[in-house]
């Protein structure tokens, strides 16, 4: 008897939906949410409305693509942590009215550690234990994964996000949001070592980019006249602008290095430490083209099995959630019906 899966991810400004079979992945839908463009970040209000409004076809288009029918459902899993808590809301409480309606069981998951398990979709898949670095708009962190239910977070941010670094670098160059993306397509044609930002050192495997974007900040204000980092704003904005429009590509080039450098030197660290030479990306910000490279050129020199999730399952879906439902549902891993939805649940 085959085991249906129907997993809904809407923790930030997705509003995901997706069906597995025994693990396999028959169906993946995501509806992306463009008005935060038009203020420059996530607006959390509008996020829940926005997921109200496109969460029964998101939903429905899962069932279909995957070609099922609802009664044939084993279980509704959903992200129930971390995330905006109106966003977590809509998601969570369509999934357990479906679950009481269907009279199937519930499955709570945690976002992140679905985000890490998004390496157990069928492809090429790590063996336990091994080491994810997870990157995305909202969290940093090198885990030991011993098996898909045990964990440890060996090192994690102490402030922005790695997303959070590109974002707010690319909002100081005036593109639009989310900026990464961008800072990653500039970055192709730049001279990575034409501009050196400052690294931020934090002992053991944490790690920090608040002082990123300040030195990116000050670089600018100077509009590289000087490439001291001090609160010396020797260019007018006209010159800012002009600095930053025939320099573009470098810059983001540059910073794109400072950030990938940063992550991967506490990823070989983590290794080293471990032993562990099972080595994973996960989350959004693994899409990035210096990063993915980097990563697996470091893998090839250090000895390292690399691995990276398809596109699809690195920003953010509900296939993973899906997977990591498949493994709890296996463990009769349930939630109940009184469950709520946390912004910041401990994990
Ligand atoms: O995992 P994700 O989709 O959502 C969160 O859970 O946060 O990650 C979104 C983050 C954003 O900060 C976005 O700018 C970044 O991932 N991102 C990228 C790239 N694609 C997405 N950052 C750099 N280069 C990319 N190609
Ligand atoms: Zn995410």
């Amino acid at each position: 008897m085959s085991i249906h899966i129907l997993a809904i991810e809407s923790s930030c400004d997705e509003t995901a939906a997706a069906v597995c079979r025994d693990g396999q992945i028959l169906s993946n839908i995501i509806a992306s949410q463009s008005i935060h463009e038009l203020y420059g970040g996530v607006v959390p209000e509008l996020a829940s409305r926005a997921h109200m409004e496109n969460i029964v076809w998101v939903v429905d288009k899962a069932i279909k693509d995957a070609g099922i029918q609802l009664s044939d459902l084993d279980a509704i899993a959903f992200t129930q942590a971390p995330g905006l808590i109106g966003s977590l809301i809509v998601g969570a409480q369509f999934a357990k009215s479906l679950s009481l309606s269907l009279d199937k069981p519930l499955i709570s998951v945690h976002h992140m550690q679905a985000h890490v398990l998004a390496n157990l979709i069928p492809g090429k898949k790590p063996s336990f234990p091994f080491l994810c670095l997870t990157v995305s708009g909202g969290h940093t962190q090198i885990v030991l994964c011993e098996s898909p239910a045990q964990m440890n977070i060996l090192g994690e941010t102490i402030d922005d996000a790695a997303g959070e670094a590109f974002d707010k670098s690319a909002k100081l160059l005036g593109l639009p949001y989310p900026g990464g993306p961008l800072i990653d397509r500039y970055a192709t044609d730049g001279d990575p070592d034409r501009f050196h930002f400052p690294e931020t050192k934090v002992p053991g495997l944490n790690f920090s980019f608040s002082g990123l974007k300040t030195a990116i900040l000050y670089f600018l204000q100077n509009a590289g006249k000087s490439l001291v980092y001090k609160e010396q704003f020797l260019a007018s904005e006209q010159e800012k602008k002009e600095f930053i429009d025939s320099n573009l590509p470098d810059i983001c080039a540059s910073v794109q290095k400072t950030i990938v450098d940063m992550l991967l030197n506490k990823l070989k660290k983590a290794v080293d430490e471990t032993g562990v030479k099972e080595v994973c990306l996960a989350g959004g910000v693994s899409a990035n083209k210096g990063l993915r490279e980097t990563f697996r050129r470091m893998g090839e020199q250090e000895g390292w099995a690399t691995y990276i999730p398809s596109f699809e399952y690195c920003t953010d879906n509900a296939a993973m959630i899906a997977m990591t439902a498949y493994y709890k549902f296996l463990e009769k891993d349930f939630a109940s019906l009184d469950i709520s939805p946390s912004a910041r649940a401990v994990w």
